[in-house]
């Protein structure tokens, strides 16, 4: 049986993750700084941990491992990580858990590691064209991501492949692009686009309005995550480096994207564009590397991953504020 480790295993994707490699027949340790609050978690053995100690990444990496996973990370959508307020924790807390996991698994021997990228390393000058955004990976260079949660991805998928050339492990890094679905946060502040508007317009009242930041021409794509945990797998069952663009080539609007999921509820609902946190103007996943290398691409139709996170999502409003639901 496999042993393997996911690092930011209370989290969204790492919660998923374990699900999957559970399913997969793994025996699998989970560590985190908070459980996962959806119970989306069936790891074999579960430690609370802060990985930016190293003492407790010492602990959790155990020689037995077959393979890690590191997504633990300091991270948002746009409210979190491109008002600046957040740009030293961010790099702090995120650096010290890269460094660490990295750090113990060469120690132990543990030769396989996954490493959690973001399409927030892209340079910012590719993606002022809302209709033709670059980033492929070859793009990545010269280096201009226009958050510090970038640049901090791009430095560590840098640490991450030196620790490959000089101390013989086995890299996988895929760059995930704005990734979404049941069981990602929601509220709070952290939430990303797909999951804030789902929320909105299920609190919204029928014939009323929704706000969309900015003037809802910016582009993006969205990726269901059990898409992303199958390009996690594959990834790491091949003898592919990356990194690699996990993400979806369905761009939208987020005007568009509004519409589509006020389509859904089946409500009457106007939006109101307002001033916001923003990030890059355009933003789209290019699949042609992951296609060569894997011989697969995600292929989910955004709408139905729509469908399934605004169901969720709504569930999650009424168990949480059925006084809002039902005034
Ligand atoms: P998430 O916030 O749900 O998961 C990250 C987890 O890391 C959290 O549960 C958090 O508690 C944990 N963590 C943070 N600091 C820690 C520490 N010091 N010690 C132990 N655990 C710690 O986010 P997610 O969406 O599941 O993202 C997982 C990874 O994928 C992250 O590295 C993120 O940067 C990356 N990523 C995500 C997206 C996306 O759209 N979701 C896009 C690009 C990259
Ligand atoms: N979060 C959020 N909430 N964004 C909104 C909202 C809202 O209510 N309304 C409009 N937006 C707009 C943002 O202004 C931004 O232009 C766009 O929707 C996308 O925002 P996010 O989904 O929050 O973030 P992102 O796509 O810019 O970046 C995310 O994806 C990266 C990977 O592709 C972040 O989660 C990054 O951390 C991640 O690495």
């Amino acid at each position: 049986m496999k042993k393997a480790l996911v690092c930011g295993g209370g989290g969204f994707i790492g919660g998923h993750l374990i699900n999957r490699l559970k399913s997969e027949g793994y025996w699998v340790r989970g560590v985190d700084i908070k459980e996962n609050e959806y119970d989306n978690n069936n790891a074999d053995e579960f430690i609370i941990g802060d990985l930016r100690d190293p003492v407790i990444a010492d602990e959790v990496v155990t020689a037995d491992l077959d393979e890690i996973y590191q997504l633990a990370a300091d991270m948002g959508g746009a409210g979190f990580v491109f008002t600046g307020t957040n740009d030293a924790a961010i790099m702090h807390n995120s650096i010290l858990c890269n460094l660490n996991v990295l750090e113990a698994a060469k120690n132990k021997g543990v030769r396989k590691i996954f490493y959690s990228s973001s399409a927030c390393m892209y340079p910012e000058y590719n993606q002022m064209d809302p209709n033709n955004p670059k980033c492929s990976e070859e793009s990545a260079y010269p280096a201009a991501p226009d958050s510090e949660y970038g640049w901090e991805k791009l430095f560590s998928e840098r640490l991450f492949l030196a620790y490959q050339k000089n101390h013989g492990m086995e890299v996988r890094i895929a760059r995930f692009h704005n990734i979404f679905g049941p069981q990602g946060t929601w509220d709070g502040g952290r939430e990303k686009a797909p999951a804030a508007v789902c929320r909105k317009v299920a609190m919204a009242e029928d014939g009323g309005s929704i706000e969309i930041w900015g003037d809802g021409q910016q582009t993006r794509s969205f990726l269901i995550v059990d898409e992303c945990v199958e390009g996690i797998r594959r990834l790491m069952n091949s003898d592919f480096s990356g990194p690699v663009n996990l993400g979806s080539e369905e761009m939208i609007s987020l005007n568009d994207f509004a519409k589509m999921v006020i389509d859904i509820s089946g409500k009457h609902l106007t939006i109101n564009n307002i001033p916001g946190p923003l990030g890059v103007r355009g933003r789209n996943s290019d699949n042609h590397l992951i296609q060569q290398k894997l011989g697969w691409a995600p292929s989910t139709p955004l709408r139905r991953g729509v469908e399934k996170t605004y169901d969720w999502i709504s569930e999650q409003i009424q168990k949480k504020v059925p006084a809002l639901v039902e005034a």
